[in-house]
């Protein structure tokens, strides 16, 4: 198989990643927090190397801002459902993961007034407008993705930000594709927010787990309660970081697995980045030369992901083509349909989304734009 469906998740994952996650469920193990056993200490002593090694590669921020979460759709649940009331106003933008724009879509039914930032046709934030409307509707927060999960185009986050700061406004950042694949702009100091991502793409680790890394004073009520291994004594939620936010069992096997994984990327980012560049650079060259093919990702300034869509007809046709080769693309909506409203690319069906990985080879994008010229053909 090509695997080309690295932004819905990774594969393969990091070298390191299954022999940690076999010493984790093979060496004891308890649970975090919940007692003094040596078992339970270490589990307690792994979560916290956890988040050391999420906190490296981040903005600074505290060790106990870094929250577990089960991924970033639970992230940027928490962030929202936790910091925004009716009454209240939000600004996005026109190209949101459904991570963001159901809950968004659900608060905007309790009374949440919604405002859309204007961007280009890859779905990047025009800083100008963006700057406009936060200066003169002042949002209780404003959300964005920091990288479109279709086109894959980098947003100017670093500016989003500063504008945000110069106005005290909060953010909510959805890094799930730029995490790893990009590097996050320094946070200026006074930054107040939260950035929500998954371990289980960029960071090649494995799913169900996720992060949310509180800014400043940002501070969503909890959507779960329940038991934390803390203030055991009483039926009040503790209000400690990071305990407020991780009532249950967290998972801590793909927390091991996660942090071997982290290690892993902390190594090799710089060369994995510049593979997946030099990689999906080929595979943009080789496919803006097909005739038929719209480019749906810009040249420069995204991450690995390259879509396209057909100028005639709809996608179905060549993206079964392509599985019958055994090339694994995602085609369809990509959970955004607002990203594909934006686009103009609803009446084909969507996309066909490749997205490279770390270990994709310049022998399968020769492969994938042939299969694609060939199918182009066929269906001429
Ligand atoms: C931009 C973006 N945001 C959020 C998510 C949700 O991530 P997860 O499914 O890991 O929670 C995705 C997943 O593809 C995404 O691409």
């Amino acid at each position: 198989m090509i695997y080309l469906d690295n932004a819905a998740t990774s594969w393969p994952k990091a070298p390191n990643l299954a022999s940690a996650c076999v010493a984790s469920i093979t060496e004891p193990m308890g649970n975090i927090g919940r007692s003094a056993h040596m078992a339970a200490i270490h589990a307690s002593h792994t979560l916290y190397s956890f988040r050391k090694s999420v906190q490296s590669i981040l903005s600074p921020t505290e060790t106990e801002c870094i929250i577990c979460t089960s991924g970033a759709t639970e992230s940027l649940n928490v962030a929202l459902f936790g910091a925004i009331n009716p009454g209240d106003t939000v600004l996005t933008t026109p190209a949101e993961h459904n991570a963001v724009a159901r809950p968004l879509e659900v608060l905007q039914q309790r009374g949440v007034r919604i405002l859309t930032a204007v961007a280009d046709c890859f779905g990047r934030v025009d800083i100008d407008e963006f700057e406009k409307i936060i200066k003169e509707k002042r949002p209780t927060v404003a959300v964005f993705a920091a990288a479109n999960n279709v086109t894959g185009a980098i947003n100017p986050v670093e500016a989003m930000l500063n504008t945000c700061c110069r106005y005290e406004i909060p953010f909510v950042i959805d890094a799930a594709q730029a995490v790893g694949e990009t590097d996050l702009p320094k946070f200026p100091k006074h930054a107040r927010g939260a950035l929500c991502f998954s371990l289980h793409k960029g960071l090649l680790g494995m799913a169900g787990v996720g992060i949310m890394a509180l800014y400043g004073s940002y501070r969503p009520r909890p959507l779960q309660y329940g038991g934390t291994g803390s203030n055991s004594d009483s039926t009040f939620q503790p209000e400690i970081l990071p305990d407020v936010y991780e009532s249950g069992t967290l998972p801590i096997q793909a927390i091991a697995a996660n942090t071997a994984a982290i290690g892993y990327y902390i190594g090799e980012h710089e060369a994995i980045s510049l593979h997946k560049q030099e990689m999906s650079n080929l595979l943009w060259d080789y496919l803006s030369c097909q005739e038929g093919l719209r480019m749906l990702s810009p040249k420069d300034n995204r991450v690995g992901i390259v879509s396209v869509t057909v100028e005639d007809g709809t996608i179905r046709e060549l993206s079964q083509k392509l599985f019958a080769a055994d090339i694994a693309v995602r085609s369809g909506f990509h959970c955004a349909p607002t990203t594909h409203h934006h686009i103009g690319t609803f009446r084909q069906g969507g996309a066909i989304r490749c997205s490279v990985g770390f270990m994709t080879t310049k022998a399968e994008i020769e492969q994938t734009a042939a299969h694609v010229a060939e199918a182009l053909w066929q269906l001429r």
